[in-house]
């Protein structure tokens, strides 16, 4: 079984963090979220992985390589403008040579992938999508489907008091290789909106399977947030475990554990070689990456730092996210939605306001195909 990752967008959503660093490279935990997604695979036993991207490839390719460091197989297939999600399936065809999973790129789920594998064995169709039930499906993409989980028609993102069901699309396929011969070659095609429907058209039996796992997509900074708030809950176990390259680099401290240092209120998760004042408080829900800096009586609540991180004395930081080397002054606040980019710097005193978005002038120059 063959795998295609889905990680050619450009994030827009997630910017600034996504301007130097494309969001499958976007860690959670320490780790990039692509290699959580391939682990989620090489457990399944899909160690062949072809990754369909398109924005700051060279960002993956540094980091995964050929794959070998991870034990799998990994390849590459750059598209020179955004093909969209079956566009970019057709221009790698040639990769393929049996039935494939599909996955979006920024999906963090429970799904079992083995599982996903004998329904689509037993049930027989060209593809089977995996489904969610969520309470309110306007947002989403919904599938209709029989009895039987044979699908009978898509709808895009309906009012929630005229939804037809609560079964979401939840970005993973299982694709017979027969389906790429229905995606026209060379331009911008659609699997969600034009590709699964054109098949259901065409009589293709296209079935869904429905699960109640836990299933998020961390293209927002809201979401990115919870996705860290749930596994610090626990309501979701990282995968995997056991395999030290994919596993998390620093130390979870989830409730009711003993031997946290005074200064973390639980839960939290700390990286290595992180300097924490003692007179400072982290968390409860603070994420420190790797070599954080803590003043003294500053305070981390409901927040992300990435690797390096310069918080001053007496800051507070509390429901943001800041990226890799960012530095905080001094009594600045950093709070309230808050996304600090890349090396940014908050002078002391500051208070950022609700939901900034705040940039290192160097960060947008990046060319975004290298
Ligand atoms: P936003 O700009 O914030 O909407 O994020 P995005 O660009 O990632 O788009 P979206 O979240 O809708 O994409 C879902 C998944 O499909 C992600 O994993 C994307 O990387 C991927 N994707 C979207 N468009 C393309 C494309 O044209 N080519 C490829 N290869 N992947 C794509």
């Amino acid at each position: 079984m063959q795998a295609v990752i889905l990680v050619g967008g450009e994030g827009t959503r997630l910017r600034p963090l996504t301007y130097g660093t494309p969001k499958p490279m976007v860690p959670l935990f320490g780790i990039p979220f692509l290699e959580r997604t391939l682990g989620r695979l090489k457990e399944a036993g899909v160690d062949d992985v072809v990754l369909a991207a398109g924005y700051l490839p060279r960002a993956i390719e540094d980091h995964l390589g050929d794959g070998s460091r991870i034990g799998m197989r990994v390849s590459y297939v750059v598209e020179a403008s955004p093909l969209g999600t079956a566009g970019a399936l057709k221009n790698l065809a040639d990769h393929i040579t049996e039935s494939f999973f599909v996955l979006n790129g920024d999906v963090l789920t429970s799904l079992d992938l083995r599982a996903m594998i004998a329904f689509h064995r037993e049930h027989g169709g060209v593809a089977t999508l995996h489904a969610i039930r969520v309470d309110d499906p306007s947002a989403f993409g919904c599938i209709v489907r029989d009895a039987d989980g044979r699908i009978a028609s898509f709808i895009e993102k309906p009012p929630r008091h005229e939804a037809p069901t609560n079964e979401i699309n939840a970005g993973t396929y299982l694709l017979e290789r027969s389906v790429l011969d229905s995606i026209p070659a060379d331009c911008k095609v659609s699997i969600e909106r034009e590709t699964f429907p054109d098949l259901i058209a065409s009589g293709a039996r296209l079935v869904s399977y429905v699960t109640d796992d836990y299933w998020l997509d961390v293209g927002r900074p809201e979401q990115y947030l919870q996705a860290h708030g749930d596994v610090l809950d626990r309501k979701l176990e990282l995968a995997p475990s056991g395999d030290r390259a994919l596993s998390s680099r620093g130390r979870m401290w989830h409730v009711g554990e003993n031997g946290a240092p005074a200064y973390v209120r639980l839960p939290v998760f700390i990286g290595e070689g992180v300097a924490i004042d003692p007179s400072a408080i982290v968390g409860p829900y603070a994420v420190i990456g790797d070599r954080c800096r803590v003043g003294a009586g500053a305070e981390i609540r409901d927040a992300i730092l990435w690797d390096g991180v310069d918080i001053g004395a007496d800051a507070r930081i509390s429901d943001a996210i800041l990226a890799s080397d960012v530095s905080v002054g001094r009594s600045a606040h950093v709070t309230t939605g808050a996304v600090v980019g890349h090396g940014a710097r908050i002078a002391a005193d500051t208070h950022v306001d609700p939901n900034a978005r705040i940039v290192a002038k160097a960060e947008t120059a990046a060319s975004p195909t290298s």
